[in-house]
């Protein structure tokens, strides 16, 4: 479905990512890993086309998408949760979900992101500043699923929320592979919640890829070895 191919990225004369590759394969949810400022995020950013890759190739169903602006790559399917989040504070929940249809022809029916995050539908008419970390990533990702993507892409979803909120947002995680049968690229540093939804990894070091397969191929502690210490 995704396939990243030998792929350089460089902010000015500082390159980042070297001969990247790793693929996601329809349906599956793919963790990528590494410690802070190996170059996930820069993977995530040239993957949806807001950074413009050096070298290589990023192939999305078979169509070479390295030279698409974002905006062309959201629209064949791919669906970008950034770090951080970046809801709108100053709108209501209900508007933040609206913003993903504009400029869509579909309905404005939020429906489908309450189907998966429930607890957002008492939150529906409050201002999206309000919200807790956690309330913040339901409405990210219901937001991003509004768009139908095939692809979801989810940038540490777990950072700096409570824990009772990671397990709904594991779950949600869980349905959205199984029933909207979307593939996942995840990037993760809470390594249990890695371990419980991936059904392979992509470890990376000073922005190069060092390990990559399904769980039972890697090496015992691989993972844990390449997390931040
Ligand atoms: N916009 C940018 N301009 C210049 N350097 C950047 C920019 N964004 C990230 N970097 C640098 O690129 C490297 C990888 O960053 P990033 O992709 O955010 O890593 P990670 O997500 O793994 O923590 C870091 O050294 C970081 O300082
Ligand atoms: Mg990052």
């Amino acid at each position: 479905m995704l396939a990243v191919e030998a792929l350089d990225v460089a902010y000015g004369e500082s390159q980042v990512l070297w001969g990247v590759d790793l693929a996601v394969p329809p349906g599956q949810v793919v963790c990528l890993m590494g410690r802070n400022g190996v170059g996930k995020t820069t993977l995530l950013k040239s993957v949806m086309g807001v950074v413009r890759a050096r070298g290589g190739h990023v192939r999305f169903e078979g169509a070479d998408i390295t030279r698409w602006p974002a905006d062309r790559r959201a629209r064949a399917g791919i669906g970008y949760v950034p770090q951080g989040r970046e809801i709108f504070p100053h709108l209501t929940v209900a508007e933040n979900l609206r913003m993903a249809l504009i400029g869509t022809r579909r309905s404005a029916d939020v429906r489908p992101a309450l189907d998966v995050f429930p607890a957002l539908e008492r939150l529906l008419g409050r201002k999206g500043g309000v919200l807790s970390g956690g309330e913040q990533q339901m409405l990210a990702i219901g937001r991003a699923l509004l768009t139908r993507p095939k692809l979801l892409i989810l940038d540490e979803p777990t950072e700096g929320i409570q824990p009772s909120i990671v397990t709904e947002i594991e779950d949600a995680i869980r349905r959205i592979k199984r029933e909207l049968g979307v593939a996942v690229l995840l990037v993760e540093q809470y390594l249990a919640f890695a371990e419980r939804l991936a059904d392979a990894f992509v470890i990376m070091a000073k922005g190069a890829v060092v390990a990559a397969g399904p769980p039972q191929d890697l090496p015992p502690d691989t993972v844990r070895r390449h997390l931040s210490v």
